[in-house]
């Protein structure tokens, strides 16, 4: 922990690093699993969520940066090793085989949700348990990227084109499509 002088305590400091280098190893392993599923999909919808895919690993590689280095901005260190983000994570990886694409992609529903859930909290705790509102409003604004994609994940899932089972959803009547 290095010596700076910005208005928060040391126990302040190192309360929020904590709370960043669990949503960066959150982010690290949710790349990591994108990038796979970006490489191993298949099916008609192929070219949309392998463009898709490497979007979002473009937008979580950036993300990553920052919050390590919001690590360092406040006197810390961020983890940087595999090990170190498996420890921390609270994500769970499924290794040795390759889902269908709408399994990859409510499973990435999943783990968004899971870190907008916890980015959440954090957000509370950054602002009320260590008065730090800087990364308060820096884990929000992460939360509503998270939301964004999370919002366009689950909309390949709740049509009918890739309905993984291959059944119809059906038809809502009028009334009940309003609610
Ligand atoms: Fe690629």
């Amino acid at each position: 922990m290095g010596k700076l002088n910005i208005g928060l305590t040391k126990e302040q400091r190192q309360g929020v690093i904590e709370l960043l280098n669990r949503d960066l190893a959150d982010s690290y392993l949710l790349l990591v699993k994108t990038k796979k599923y970006h490489w191993d999909v298949v099916g008609p919808q192929f070219r949309t969520l392998h463009q898709m895919w490497e979007e979002h690993y473009e937008k979580l590689t950036i993300n990553i940066d920052a919050i390590a280095e919001r690590v360092r901005t406040l006197g810390g260190y961020p983890v940087g090793t595999m090990e170190g983000f498996l420890e921390l994570t609270s994500l769970k990886e499924q290794t040795g085989e390759v889902p269908l694409a709408t399994e990859m992609v409510s499973r990435l529903v999943e783990d968004h949700e899971t870190i907008i859930r916890n980015l959440r909290k954090h957000v509370d705790q950054a602002s009320e348990d260590f008065h730090d509102e800087g990364t308060a409003d820096f884990l929000t604004g992460l939360m509503e990227e998270h939301e964004q994609i999370a919002w366009m994940l689950r909309s390949f899932i709740e049509g009918e084109q890739i309905h993984s089972d291959g059944s119809k959803p059906k038809l809502q009547p009028a009334s009940a499509a309003s609610v």
